[in-house]
């Protein structure tokens, strides 16, 4: 087995793709590796099809030969397979390091099952250590970061609000065309109240944090893997 435990994860969870199953494709280093072991069992005769979370994984799938579809076709899923930046003991995560949060979530809600593939370094006690990804319109953007300052104070939150840029230093833009705000929060204490605080600022999209969505994760580390939830 590899010694890459984001790849450990990934062949542990592609051993639960089943004949005929209708997937979802998460976004990052850990998902790649679930899109390319799925990508060698369908081409030794594995039948499914796949909803990509971001223009890199619809590319990646098609490298891979796997059968693409979409939620217009196919609004309902069987199972995702996603990564994540943190994962608490309830299964609650943060998402959104690579920019693909929207979709990743649309897809996860479309799903009956969401398993989480992560090493053992995103487990956390309590979120919000890595940096919260709240993805906002671009119009509007000044009074959208003081509404979300606002609402991060409401749910007992404090921390710097950045604007996530490129390398290049030009503003990091979504597949679809958002502007991301990460919110340095340290620990989030009630990821619930913050939610929903976010979810109700006009102007903002959708937030990182992944709440009731996952039902399981697989994660790999120096104990081995340590499966969570169903
Ligand atoms: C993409 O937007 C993210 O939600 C990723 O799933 C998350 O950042 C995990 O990425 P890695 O597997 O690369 O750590």
């Amino acid at each position: 087995m590899s010694a890459d435990p984001k790849r450990q994860a990934a062949a542990r969870a592609v051993a639960l793709v089943q004949d005929g199953m209708r997937l979802g494709l998460g976004t990052g280093s850990t998902a790649a590796h679930f899109v390319d072991l799925l990508g060698e069992r369908v081409r030794a005769g594995l039948s499914v099809v796949g909803v990509p979370t971001s223009e890199a994984t619809r590319a990646a799938a098609e490298a891979a030969g796997i059968p693409l579809t979409t939620l217009e076709e196919t609004p309902e899923l069987d199972l995702t397979v996603d990564g994540a930046d943190e994962i608490d003991g309830r299964l609650r995560l943060i998402k959104g390091g690579g920019g693909a949060l929207l979709r990743e979530k649309i897809v996860a809600a479309a799903s009956a099952r969401m398993v989480v593939i992560a090493d053992a370094g995103k487990r956390v006690e309590t979120l919000g250590r890595f940096p919260l990804p709240v993805e906002v319109v671009p119009f509007g953007l000044g009074a959208t970061r003081r509404a979300v300052a606002d609402a991060v104070t409401a749910a007992g939150c404090a921390g710097e609000l950045t604007l996530r840029t490129r390398p290049d230093g030009a503003p990091f833009v979504t597949d679809g065309g958002h502007l991301i705000l990460d919110a340095h929060l340290g620990r989030i204490p009630d990821p619930e109240r913050l939610a929903a605080g976010l979810a109700a600022v006009p102007g903002v999209v959708e937030h990182g944090l992944f709440l009731s969505l996952a039902t399981g994760a697989v994660v790999a580390g120096g104990d081995g893997l340590v499966l969570l939830g169903a």
